[in-house]
């Protein structure tokens, strides 16, 4: 873990009361609009900035953050990387999510020598690593601002900064204990928000660099968070999803603090608010009193997302994630005779250090015998700093590969089967967007996360309809509205 300790150069913890640092980055905000003008004049339009996500749902969430404040500083945003302003909000958990950061700085360089106006930040989770830093700092030095995951809520102290020039600015923390509220946020959905209700995680799961990238686990308190919900209903939103690494370990190590279960049942009466999903859940710490609540609600979804990671007990047990296969087996049988409508999904690793040919087949038959919607399937990639970068792996690349082939063969397979039991039924459709590629159809999502696209049109986005689903097309179904 030495590599991921040693940034000193770049450390700083704060000791601000969380309120007064929120009133401090709102007079910073002014400043940094002020200059922004400034922009406008010269340029005779308004500056133009992009965010772009490349993680998880908490990192997108961060991004409505950042666009947020940037829109209340005087930018027009856009999706265009052409812009005056670019964002990068990086992701880090496995290495092509690097690589694309890195590739695509590249083509920014090049637009910044016809436009040596033109502003490039970085910030989240790659940028936590201190050997990411030191190679920004080395051959990338037309970046213009590098800031990390803990000091996101300084954005409009760094843009301020920024915009008066002087170089790369460098803030990246190694950790934090505030959770600063009541920044301007962008919703990218008017009708649908994340809503965060922990950040960080502690469960070092072998494999992973989230715990060293996003810091400690911390719950925000629970007044907070139904003061949110409470905001986002009456400005019109119908569906959050409450985010966290482990949600289900909300609330634990802040005396006095709802337990999750407890936290859902509030939200549940939150007027205006008729979806409620949640992401990750940890199949350790998923209780009974969870179940539940989900059976007895009429709001939260019929969803659960439960990465199981591997079907082998052994590999698990390496991989730090506290649960065996027959564990999950039988948390999956308690969940769907409880909730027999229940729709999974997971997440797969292939390819961990030390997972044999066996341990692969484990997962395969997990995979049939559990029958996902749908399963994300990645092939390990080693973190500098986490235990299993160290270990030897089993199986050759070639054996990682073909595995990791059938195994996405077989989630086809019985993604498909498993949808299918939706078919010819009609079931209530939140409305999300246009159809991407046929302008006739809308597209909307199932209270179990299957996507519907049936006819319709702009007006119906953010509505529920009820809608009859006629053809299964493996992940998603082609619909018509009753
Ligand atoms: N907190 C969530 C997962 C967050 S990361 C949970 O515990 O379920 C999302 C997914 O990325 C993980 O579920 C895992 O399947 C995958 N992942 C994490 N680290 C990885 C690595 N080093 N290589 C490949 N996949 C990884
Ligand atoms: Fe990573 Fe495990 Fe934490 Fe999920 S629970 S973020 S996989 S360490
Ligand atoms: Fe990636 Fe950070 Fe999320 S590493 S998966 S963006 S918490």
């Amino acid at each position: 873990m030495a590599a991921l300790a040693d940034y000193s150069a770049y450390r700083a913890t704060i000791a601000v009361p969380e309120d007064e640092e929120t009133a401090r980055q709102r007079e910073e905000l002014k400043e940094a609009a002020k200059l922004v003008a400034e922009l406008a004049d010269k340029l005779g339009r308004a500056p133009t900035a992009c965010v772009v996500t490349f993680g998880c749902q908490m990192n997108a969430r961060d991004s409505e953050k950042l666009c947020g404040i940037l829109l209340e500083a005087g930018y027009e945003l856009t999706e265009d990387e052409e812009a005056d302003l670019v964002i990068y909000n990086t992701c880090t958990v496995r290495d092509n999510a690097n690589q694309r950061v890195f590739g695509r700085l590249g083509h920014l360089h090049a637009m910044k020598k016809k436009n040596p106006g033109k502003r490039i930040a970085l910030c989240g989770c790659m940028i936590q690593e201190p050997t990411v830093i030191e190679k920004i700092r080395q051959s990338y030095s037309f970046v213009d601002l590098l800031f990390g995951t803990h000091n996101l809520y300084k954005f409009p102290e760094l843009l301020h900064r920024m915009l008066l020039g002087g170089g790369m600015l460098i803030d990246v923390w190694d950790k934090t204990d505030a959770i600063v509220e009541d920044l301007p946020v962008l919703r990218k959905y008017p009708f649908k928000s994340g809503v965060n209700i922990m950040f960080g995680c502690d469960n070092f799961c072998s494999y992973c660099i989230v715990p060293y990238v996003r810091g400690r686990e911390r719950s925000r308190s629970s007044k907070e968070i139904l003061r949110e919900v409470e905001k986002l209903a009456a400005d019109g939103v119908v569906e959050v999803m409450l985010l966290g690494q482990n949600v289900n370990s909300y609330g634990k190590g802040s005396e006095g603090e709802l337990s999750f279960p407890e936290l859902l049942r509030e939200v549940e009466q939150v007027e205006g608010i008729h979806r409620i999903r949640f992401m990750t859940s940890h199949p350790k710490d998923l209780s009974d009193e969870l179940i539940s609540v989900m059976r007895d609600s009429k709001k939260i979804c019929r969803h659960l997302h439960l990465p199981v990671q591997s079907g082998s007990t052994e590999v698990l047990k390496k991989m730090n994630r506290r649960y065996s296969r027959e564990q999950y087996l039988d948390l999956v049988g308690r969940l769907r005779s409880a909730i027999p409508d229940l729709a999974l999904t997971t997440d797969i690793i292939v390819g961990f250090p030390g997972e044999t040919k066996a341990d692969l087949e484990e997962t395969l038959s997990l995979v049939e015998e559990v029958k996902y919607d749908n399963a994300f399937t990645f092939i390990y990639s080693p973190r500098t700093g986490t235990p299993a970068a160290q270990w030897p792996s089993c199986m050759t690349e070639e054996e990682i590969s073909e595995g990791f082939d059938r195994l996405l063969k077989l989630v086809q397979q019985t993604a498909r089967e498993s949808v299918s039991r939706l078919e010819g039924r009609v079931e209530e459709v939140l409305v999300e967007e246009m159809n991407e590629r046929d302008p006739s159809l809308v597209t909307g999502r199932l209270s179990g996360n299957v996507l519907v696209h049936f006819p319709g049109d702009a007006s119906m986005i953010g509505h529920f309809y009820d809608v009859k689903l006629k053809e299964n097309r493996g992940f998603y179904y082609i619909g018509e509205r009753i």
